[in-house]
């Protein structure tokens, strides 16, 4: 199946604004995280089926430091410190993609910033749902 898309500035965005002023983005904005440890958006994601599914952020770093966050699935850290390194600008937007698992139905899926720098710029994640069954050869 094709991913799903979830707009960053969509989501439940704790200690960060929705801003457009760096070009690149899809849909109506991207979220900049506030510079501080604990800022945070939450997406609530559908999965058809239980499994492992593969997350892909798009996000800007205009700097030359990481910006790491922990990305909590239903509550649980499913990924410690995944890094977002500098892209070169902030309207140089690039890709993160990492690997959890989700239950049938809703999930959340939380990102946290974990330096005092905040995330990065997170315009989208997408979802690659669990694969389902092999199709029936008849
Ligand atoms: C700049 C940039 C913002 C970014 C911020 C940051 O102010 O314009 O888009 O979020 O730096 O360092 O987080």
């Amino acid at each position: 199946a094709a991913p799903t898309q979830y707009q960053a500035e969509s989501a439940s965005i704790s200690n960060g604004l929705v801003e457009s002023n760096h070009a690149g983005f899809t849909g109506s904005g991207f979220v900049n995280y506030d510079n501080e440890v604990g800022s945070s958006v939450e997406f609530t994601v559908s999965s058809p089926s239980a499994g492992q599914a593969t997350l892909t952020f798009r996000f800007a770093n205009g700097t030359t430091a990481n910006r790491p966050m922990d990305v909590s699935v239903n509550g649980s850290l499913a990924a410690d410190e995944l890094s977002f390194a500098g892209t070169g600008a902030w309207t140089t937007w690039q890709t993160r993609t990492t690997t959890v698992n989700l239950n049938a139905g809703t999930n959340t899926i939380k990102t946290v910033a974990t330096t005092s720098n905040g995330g990065p710029n997170l315009d989208r994640l997408d979802v690659e749902p669990p694969s389902g069954p092999p199709d029936t050869v008849a």
